[in-house]
């Protein structure tokens, strides 16, 4: 469900929760918002930028969403509409609403799509130089939006800041997957980021999105990958090293500690190559042994097994 801005007025939002570091948003913002769609650029339609784009488009925000790969706009496409059928299914939206929201969105497949758009979300593949050279076009394509943010999961908001002329009005917009079912986003704040864009993008992900949120500090991990991918990691080594069965051990943290699902599933939700890539960001920013890889998991994203999204991970999905 979605708090739109207006109904958000009388809401106990951030102005109450932390006045000094979240001041209300400003009027400007609002009588913006107020007068017309917001219009979000969402760059990537892997599994998260179609999750945001559709978060998105059913909170009442035009949305283009911009994928390279022909084959994947229509996968984003088909998989939006899969996840708006749900949402219909279970009462979330009634008909009226999803046809709606579909229309909300326009595919793209050039980056020029999301001129004139307030906000521009990234959610590229996580590699270090494409997100370095994205953010350098977007500054220039968008030289007025309210704020350019990313949804990496580990490289440095900073190192993305930098490539733009304007870094105080980049920052980090973490969401977490399946988008429209996880109500958390962390908002990570680099060093050169200014109050005025950490209050928009509170106010767009509260307010707008109705999502919840944290701050984290531009640290790798943030607050949640920091905590949760030295876990995933143990679980791993514990497979490879034949100390339990992978159902064992998925079994044992979803019987024993009432978890949603086993730390081996959790992986292959998230994507093997994602778990990589965080893997080795949270190591090189603290050298911690736990942070390191286990050749298993190496091997696997080496030969494709990359979880669900590529159809076989630690387990077999249907395509
Ligand atoms: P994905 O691999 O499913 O999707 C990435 C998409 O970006 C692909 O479709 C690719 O064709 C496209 N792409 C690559 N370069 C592009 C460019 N220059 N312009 C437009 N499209 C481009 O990856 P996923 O899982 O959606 O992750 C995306 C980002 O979100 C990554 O930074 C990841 O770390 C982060 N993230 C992932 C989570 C997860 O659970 N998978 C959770 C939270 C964040």
């Amino acid at each position: 469900m979605c708090i739109r801005p207006s109904e958000a007025e009388g809401r106990a939002s951030f102005e109450t929760r932390g006045a000094t570091r979240r001041p209300a948003p400003t009027v400007i913002a609002r009588e913006a918002l107020a007068s017309r769609a917001m219009r979000v650029g969402v760059v990537g339609g892997g599994l998260m930028g179609s999750g945001i784009a559709e978060v998105c488009a059913r909170c009442g925000v035009d949305v283009t969403l911009v994928e390279l790969d022909p084959d994947r706009v229509e996968r984003a496409n088909a998989a939006i509409e899969r996840s708006l059928d749900r949402a219909v299914r279970s009462g979330k939206l009634d008909a009226e609403e999803r046809t709606a929201a579909a229309e909300r969105i326009a595919y793209a497949s050039e980056l020029e799509a999301v001129e004139g758009a307030d906000v521009a979300i990234e959610a590229i593949i996580e590699s270090e130089d494409a997100k370095r050279e994205l953010f350098r076009e977007l500054d220039a394509i968008l030289p007025e939006a309210e704020f350019l943010a990313s949804n990496t999961s580990s490289v440095p908001i900073m190192k993305l800041g930098a490539e733009t002329r304007h870094p105080q009005r980049v920052l980090g917009l973490h969401f977490f997957n399946p988008v429209p079912v996880l109500p958390l986003v962390e908002v990570v704040r680099s060093i050169m980021t200014s109050e005025d864009t950490l209050r928009r993008a509170h106010d767009f992900a509260e307010n707008t999105l109705g999502k919840t949120t944290i701050d984290s500090q531009d640290r790798a991990g943030f607050v949640v990958n920091a905590l949760l991918i030295p876990y995933l990691l143990s679980a791993i080594r514990m497979y490879e090293s034949g100390f339990a069965s992978k159902e064992d051990i998925d079994d044992g943290m979803v019987k024993g500690c009432a978890h949603p699902m086993g730390p081996l599933a959790l992986a292959d939700l998230i994507g093997l190559d994602t778990l990589l890539a965080v893997s080795a960001s949270l190591y090189e920013e603290f050298r911690d042994p736990a942070s390191v890889a286990p050749p298993l998991l190496n091997r696997m994203v080496e030969a494709g097994l990359l979880g669900r999204k590529s159809g076989r991970g630690f387990y077999e999905y249907a395509k």
